[in-house]
């Protein structure tokens, strides 16, 4: 916008400055001087000073009366109303003896012939005022003109004045775009850093995820899939901030949700467990958003028997809990059949009953869900899970939108481990550091690199440090 707007502003002014009609001026300056002035017998007469003869006589030029001569002199297809906006009368500020005529037009001969035939028609014209005058008793004796310098053929036009027109043009777009600017920025409620997701809604930042562009084909929105990449790394840090962050709990059962849809829970969900699986961890990812589901997309799977399966139908864990060939260690639940009432069954005691069942299976149950602003779904699994995560898109989610999430999980005691920073665009960001940082190349990716928190837990001095 900052670049758009002056740019458009100058380039519009430049064409406008084109369009139009050049217009020239011409210029007289006319000397007067006034004639002595007899005192006068009547103590209370104003005094005439040369600065009101001159005010006077740059009146007297404007006038319909001797515009309209001009135009008989000339043959002028144009009315004194007209004319009088070309002219302009200026008494010289700091000698008060002379007074400058200036014309404008389109046609520079008639600027020129225009400023002559008014001065010569002024000149005449008071001259016939001062005979009469000299006739009456107390009356001055003539004043005379000197034409200083007559009207020439004006060279270059005044106006429009292209360059000038063009950068006033520039500035004032310049300046409207910052004006703009300021103002989005703060009407803007759009979370940017992890300093604003602390100090305005009280989330710690877990890790970032850069914005990656998803591969093509069948799973390419597991970015994670090669361990090398920077995505990995950056899931892989994301990893270690949610398993340091629930030190205190060790946290097997992770809710991934977020404030509105479309922020990331699905992707930032199914990669996560896949460095939990690389990490050496028994995991299994589960799609309980029966409202959009997404994990049979991304790890492309038919969604014809799953978690809904499971939970109304008794169907048999073996069956509906596939593993994932590609990641070791990495199992799937996928949505299954679409339920009429998805809140009921997230509640119910089958659920319940079932997450206790694979918690003493698995070392992670990672569980995909709906937005927490739009229904019940993710608040109801929070309730009951021991730590929960919200995903929240950098430069969209908005401040109250996160507010609102947060405080629907507080709500219901949810254990709200923080925030994982979604699709951070890199340039201009003050995380892009991190990211070449983190390009160091691991020796073994397929090690585990992460021990299990629950079997390892840091000294209080280690966690202080
Ligand atoms: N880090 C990311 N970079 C780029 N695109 C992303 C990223 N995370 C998610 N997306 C894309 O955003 C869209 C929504 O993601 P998804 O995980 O389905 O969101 P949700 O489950 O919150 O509705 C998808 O097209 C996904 O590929
Ligand atoms: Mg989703």
């Amino acid at each position: 916008m900052i670049v758009a707007c002056p740019l458009l502003a100058a380039v519009t002014a430049g064409v406008v400055s084109f369009a139009l009609p050049p217009v020239y001026e011409a210029k007289v300056d006319l000397a007067v001087k006034p004639a002595q002035l007899l005192p006068s017998t009547d103590p209370n007469a104003p005094s005439i000073s040369a600065t009101t003869i001159l005010a006077t006589y740059a009146l007297f030029m404007t006038e319909p009366p001797l515009l309209n001569k001009v135009i008989a002199d000339l043959g002028l297809k144009t009315t004194s109303d007209e004319l009088v906006k070309q002219v302009k009368v200026t008494p010289d500020a700091t000698t008060a003896l002379v007074l400058h005529i200036n014309v404008q037009d389109t046609n520079r001969a008639r600027s020129r012939d225009v400023a002559n035939t008014l001065v010569s028609e002024f000149i005449k014209e008071v001259n016939q005022i001062q005979q009469a005058e000299t006739q009456s008793t107390n009356a001055r004796s003539g004043d005379t003109f000197v034409v200083l310098s007559p009207a020439v053929l004006p060279k270059n036009p005044v106006s429009p004045n292209k360059a000038l027109n063009v950068a006033v043009a520039f500035v004032a777009g310049l300046l409207l775009a910052l004006g703009l600017a300021l103002l989005f920025d703060y009407l803007d409620q759009s979370i940017k850093s992890d300093a604003e997701l602390t100090d305005r809604v009280g989330l710690i930042s877990l890790g970032h995820v850069p914005f990656l562009v998803a591969g093509k084909g069948k799973r390419g929105e597991l970015v994670t899939l090669d361990a090398q990449s920077h995505a990995a790394e950056a899931y892989r840090a994301l990893r270690t901030g949610i398993l340091f962050s629930g030190v205190e709990r060790s946290v097997k059962q992770l809710i991934v949700t977020s404030a509105e849809m479309g922020e990331g829970k699905s992707r930032t969900a199914a990669n996560l467990a896949v460095v939990l699986a690389q990490a050496g961890y028994k995991t299994l990812l589960m799609d309980a958003d029966f409202r959009r589901p997404a994990q049979h997309r991304i790890f492309a799977r038919v969604r014809n028997i799953g978690l809904s399966n499971v939970i109304i139908q008794d169907a048999a864990e073996e069956e509906t809990i596939t593993a994932v060939d590609a990641v070791p260690n990495l199992w799937l639940l996928t949505s299954g059949s679409i339920p009429p009432n998805p809140s009921e069954l997230l509640g119910s005691g089958r659920m319940r009953e079932l997450i206790g069942h694979l918690l003493a299976n698995f070392n992670y149950v990672i569980i995909d869900t709906p937005p927490v602003n739009a229904v019940t779904d993710a608040a109801i699994l929070a309730a009951y899970a021991n730590g929960t995560i919200l995903v929240v898109e950098q430069g969209r989610t908005t401040f109250p939108a996160v507010g609102r999430a947060k405080q629907l999980l507080d709500r219901v005691g949810a254990h709200t481990l923080g925030a994982v920073m979604n699709k951070v665009r890199a340039s201009g960001s003050s995380y892009a550091y991190e990211y070449g940082y983190y390009a160091t190349p691991q020796a073994d990716p397929s090690a585990p690199d992460v021990e299990p928190l629950a079997r390892v837990k840091p000294s209080r001095s280690a966690r202080n440090a």
